[in-house]
């Protein structure tokens, strides 16, 4: 892959001056996390909504494996989404994970992170693949991810499990257990094991290997303000999970998030061992509204949350911090599936709709996409991972086809939302 310059002839001058990360509103630590579900839900109907265009510039990370195939299918959506609503948006692909070693040598060419710097936010495929599983840790295709999540200081990770009713018989779990499960995981994404010490060195046994987990109270605070806020503007129930009966990161976490506790008054806190939190999520999940973790076990538990949903392939998520907030699939790269246009791009459209709501303040784009994806879903068009008897196969391109069709059917006279 090369790396090919902006399309927008404004970017390129924003891109080669030195520029900081432009702040946005998910990065502001003050921001109040939109009311999600209350505007599906129709109550801002009715409301004035002022009408705005606005230019934003976009970078697109598609990786390696479905990366390309499902990013392709997102931006194609996206860019519908502009000419519809009357913005513009300028995207710029850049080298990244395995093909940017393959390319440049190493995960995150420094082109590839300044642009990331100077974008309005981030589109990213997937990472990784047998070809470089040999690769030491610090020289494999996830590395550049770990790498661009330090440098961009993203230590928000939020991700959506809802089973949508349009999807629900997917689920692995009983019907009774399946409703209204719909929990935001905000995954602490800075720190933990990912980022300590990680050492093998000889032992008289063999090898002895060290990997060494870190948290201190700022780093857990600045999360769990986002965990608070967003359980505000939901149901106010919080669950903190960790591992406070072995591990003395988790005992920190435990007691600075319960300190925290007593600024807000509105949200219902529990603390959960994390063990007991992966049963809980299959026993009862409609318990959970947000749940707050670690980087590590939001990395696993999250998964679990998929498997919930009927397939990972369905995972949005946004990363945020300081700067320029990323968007991306939970899943990683499927290298068995790619090239054969099988993959289900919904997971990287839902992270594309993300960033509309979080990052650009277009709400009711989003929702439009988000509603297509849904009466999609009701219409029976599956991917292979989520087809079921009685329903029809599509591939991802045609799956991004028929999403096409189906948001012209509604795109109407429709007006921005961004306010
Ligand atoms: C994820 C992935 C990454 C993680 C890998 C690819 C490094 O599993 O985003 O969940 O562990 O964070
Ligand atoms: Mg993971």
């Amino acid at each position: 892959m090369g790396t090919p310059a902006f399309d927008a002839p404004g970017l390129r001058g924003k891109a080669r001056a030195p520029v900081l990360p432009v702040p946005d509103r998910t990065g502001n630590p003050d921001y109040t996390v939109e009311p999600r579900r209350a505007e599906i839900a129709g109550i801002r109907r009715g409301t004035q909504i002022m009408t705005s265009q606005i230019a934003k510039q976009i970078v697109l990370l598609p990786g390696d494996g479905i990366g390309p195939e499902i990013v392709g299918v997102a931006v194609r959506i996206l860019k519908d989404c502009a000419t519809k609503f009357g913005h513009q948006f300028d995207f710029a692909e850049f080298p990244f994970g395995g093909c940017a070693i393959d390319a440049a040598g190493e995960p995150l060419p420094a082109g590839t992170l300044a642009a990331c710097k100077a974008a309005d936010a981030i589109l990213l495929g997937a990472v990784g693949g047998p070809k470089w599983d040999a690769q030491p840790i610090g020289k494999r295709p996830e590395s550049g991810l770990l790498a661009l999540r330090q440098a961009l200081g993203l230590y928000i990770n939020l991700r959506p499990i809802d089973i949508r009713a349009s999807l629900a018989s997917l689920t692995p779990l009983r019907a009774e257990r399946a409703k209204n499960v719909h929990i935001d995981f905000v995954r602490e994404l800075a720190g933990d094991i990912y980022f300590g010490k990680h050492l093998v060195e000889a032992d008289a046994s063999g090898e002895r290997a060290v990997d060494e987990a870190v948290y201190t109270t700022g780093e857990i605070e600045r999360v769990a303000k986002y965990a608070f806020a967003r359980a505000e503007t939901r149901t106010g129930r919080l669950a903190s999970v960790d591992k406070a009966n072995v591990m003395s990161t988790s005992q920190l976490w435990r007691r600075t998030v319960t300190r925290m506790a007593a600024a807000h008054p509105n949200v219902k806190l529990e603390h959960l061992y994390v063990d007991n939190a992966a049963m809980q999520l299959v026993l009862a999940p409609a318990q959970f509204d947000v749940i707050l973790t670690s980087n590590m076990f939001g990395d696993i538990l999250s998964d679990l949350g998929a498997a919930l949903v009927g397939s990972i392939g369905l995972i949005p998520s946004m990363s945020c911090g300081p700067g320029p907030s990323l968007y991306e699939p939970i899943h990683g790269s499927a290298p068995s599936l790619a090239g054969k246009d099988v993959a289900c791009p919904v997971g990287t459209i839902l992270s594309a709709s993300m960033m509309l709501r979080e990052s650009f303040g277009l709400a009711r784009e989003a929702e439009w996409i988000e509603s297509a994806v849904d009466r999609l879903f009701v219409n029976g068009i599956r991917t292979p991972d989520i087809v079921e008897p009685g329903t029809t196969r599509v591939g991802c391109n045609e799956f991004g086809e028929r999403l096409l069709a189906e948001m012209a059917g509604t795109a109407g006279q429709r007006k921005s939302s961004n306010v």
